[in-house]
């Protein structure tokens, strides 16, 4: 019989993907005589190219390398030098002492997190984040048979609620979920906030008399403004499960790269990476391709030129605070989440749509009344595309 879980998912398709194809309609179906520009701002698609460096080390594996080290089986854990590389590269940068035996490498964030779920969670126990979140996350860990809890948003700066968090946190959760810098808001957690959390899970777990695990989701970790950087959150909790990707920081989100990274201070690391190669049986997953393991080792310390997220995300706030809307300044990211003008973010993303502008409205991201601007593309673009905010201001709300 055909599986009825997924069926139904089959009605609940990403809002985000459904108006980046209607934006991709819209252009097509323009005269041609008068191009359409398409302001689009719904996908989280980097638009910065990779460092040379990724082409480069690619090329020197396939033409240099050992035929069978990049095109063969990777060993179940992962490549050992890769995992070391990166546990080294972690360890500098973090100060945490990572070896080889707490990476896992992965196909992407998205790899990562399918096994940081698995990890420490049965079927029946209760996963916290926070809104706004990352709406895939949902069917992410529907498979696991755990359920999602989303702990309401802090929506004066999008760090936590502490207050919310606390009433939220029951014996039944296994596992707290933070994504920063984050997607949606843009916001980076500040120290106080990791601080504060560690405090309240140590303080929790006494009392449930059980382990609470941190699951740390940061493919942004790297796009940070004001030359300021992200605290790293595992420095904070010794069980915490990192889950990184490369696709934003080096822009190759087809690549399909990132990893687990699990802190030594846990205690366990090394029985669960481990168990992450029987998770990655079960799952399909078994590793990420060799190729793009070996590349992302070579390249991990390197970041491709982000700068333009933060020309863009100053350009764009400037103007949409100086039009009046309610925006927390992103600390960094590629997204910002203003208020929308009317209560109905799905009404205004459709007036938006009249002008040419690809918004998201963020009541899939358990937000409703926001909207988020994905603005990983062309600064050029991002300047023409202020007199269309100015125009959709002025027209639709009367906002001179
Ligand atoms: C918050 C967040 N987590 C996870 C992912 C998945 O990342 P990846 O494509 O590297 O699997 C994304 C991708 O956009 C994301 O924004």
């Amino acid at each position: 019989m055909i599986n009825e879980t997924y069926r139904t998912m089959l009605g609940k398709k990403s809002v985000i993907r459904e108006l980046s194809e209607l934006a991709t309609r819209m252009a097509a179906e323009a005269d041609p005589r008068h191009p359409l520009e398409i302001l689009d701002y719904s996908l989280g698609n980097p638009s910065v190219p990779v460092p040379p460096q990724v082409n480069e080390r690619a090329v020197w594996h396939l033409t240099q390398g050992e035929p069978a080290k990049v095109h063969g089986y990777s060993p179940t854990l992962g490549i050992p030098e890769v995992k070391e590389k990166l546990a080294a590269s972690l360890a500098r940068r973090f100060g945490i002492p990572y070896t080889a035996a707490d990476i896992f490498p992965t196909s992407g964030a998205a790899g990562a997190l399918a096994h940081a779920f698995r990890l420490v969670t049965q079927p029946g126990d209760e996963i916290l984040t926070f809104a706004p979140y990352f709406p895939e996350y949902g069917p992410y860990i529907l498979p696991t048979g755990c359920t999602l809890t989303v702990v309401p948003a802090d929506t004066k700066a999008f760090q936590i609620d502490f207050e919310a968090l606390e009433a939220a946190l029951n014996p039944r959760v296994q596992a707290v979920l933070i994504n920063t810098p984050n997607n949606p808001s843009g916001a980076v957690y500040s120290e106080e906030t990791l601080q504060t959390l560690a405090a309240l899970l140590e303080r929790r777990e006494r009392e449930f008399g059980h382990d609470i695990w941190l699951i740390s989701d940061e493919p942004y970790r790297e796009i940070v403004f004001d030359g300021k950087t992200q605290p790293y959150p595992a420095a904070y909790w010794p069980r915490t499960l990192t889950c990184y990707s490369f696709s934003k920081s080096l822009s190759m989100p087809g690549d399909r790269i990132g990893y687990v990274a699990v802190n030594p201070e846990c205690g366990c690391s090394a029985e669960l990476v481990a168990m992450c190669g029987q998770i990655s049986r079960g799952i399909g997953h078994n590793c990420p391709t060799a190729l793009m393991q070996l590349v992302a080792a070579d390249c991990c310390d390197l970041t491709s030129d982000l700068s333009v997220y933060e020309t863009n995300m100053n350009l764009l706030y400037d103007c949409l605070t100086g039009l009046g809307l309610e925006v927390v300044r992103p600390g960094g990211t590629f997204y910002m989440m203003p208020r929308a003008p009317e209560a109905d973010a799905n009404a205004f993303s459709r007036k938006a749509l009249r002008h040419r502008l690809v918004l998201v409205p963020c009541d899939t991201f358990a937000l409703p009344g926001y909207f988020r601007i994905a603005y990983c593309t062309d600064t050029e673009k991002v300047k023409r595309s202020l007199a269309a905010f100015r125009e959709l201001m002025r027209e639709e709300y009367g906002v001179q």
